[in-house]
């Protein structure tokens, strides 16, 4: 939720590779207007998926989209990302590791637990492995208050590339992807069949 956690980054990529995989319709809904617009702008084309600056999540799934994954602005408190929250059947927080991040995350949990009861999912991002701040991250996460997904997305130049280049459609960075696209479905597959039963 804060400002550079890669919000944009990983909505987009995450986007991208759930419309590659399954062939439903995402699209992204780009709450955080300058900010996506701006960096995507020259590839959203060639996107796998399609990208919208304004609706609202429940007419674009009645118009026939599968999938809304919703870009928010870095401000908590602002009205987009409050009804972001509210309409989402899971809030995914990224978080960089580093101990002044990780209470910025702490408080976004709190915020979110008080909007919705849907899942919330901390991602850590940008983790340099290795590292003493990469070493500690576990210990951090545990503090969080909130499920931290068991993919950590590391620090990668093709990440940092996927504005100019769409999303990281190949290698390492794919792969961690993957695996974070399964967590999350994972979550909000048990999340509805629990409510349903
Ligand atoms: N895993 C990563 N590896 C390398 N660079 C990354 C990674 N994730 C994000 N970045 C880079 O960090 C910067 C901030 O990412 P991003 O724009 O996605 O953050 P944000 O949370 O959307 O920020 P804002 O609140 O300003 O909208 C960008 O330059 C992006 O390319
Ligand atoms: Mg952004």
């Amino acid at each position: 939720m804060k400002g550079g956690t890669g919000k944009t980054t990983l909505a987009v990529n995450l986007a991208c590779l759930l419309s590659e995989t399954t062939k439903k319709k995402v699209v992204i809904l780009d709450l955080d207007r300058q900010e996506l617009a701006a960096a995507w702008s020259q590839v959203a084309g060639n996107l796998p998926c399609s990208v919208v600056k304004s609706g609202n999540p429940l007419d674009l799934l009645k118009s026939g989209k599968d999938v809304v994954v919703i870009d928010t602005p870095g401000n908590l408190h602002a009205q987009e990302t409050q009804q972001a929250i509210r309409a989402a059947d899971l809030v995914l927080i990224p978080c960089t590791p580093s101990p002044a991040e990780m209470e910025a995350s702490r408080r976004t949990v709190g915020v979110v637990r008080e909007l919705s009861q849907k899942p919330c999912l901390v991602v850590i991002n940008r983790l340099r492995p290795g590292t003493i701040t990469g070493r500690a991250v576990e210990d951090w996460a545990a503090q969080l208050g909130a499920k931290v997904a068991e993919t950590k997305i590391q620090l990668r130049e093709a990440y940092q590339q996927t504005a100019l280049s769409g999303w990281v459609n190949k290698g390492e960075g794919k792969e961690e992807l993957q695996s974070l696209l399964i967590e999350i479905l994972d979550l909000v597959a048990n999340f509805s069949k629990t409510n349903t039963l």
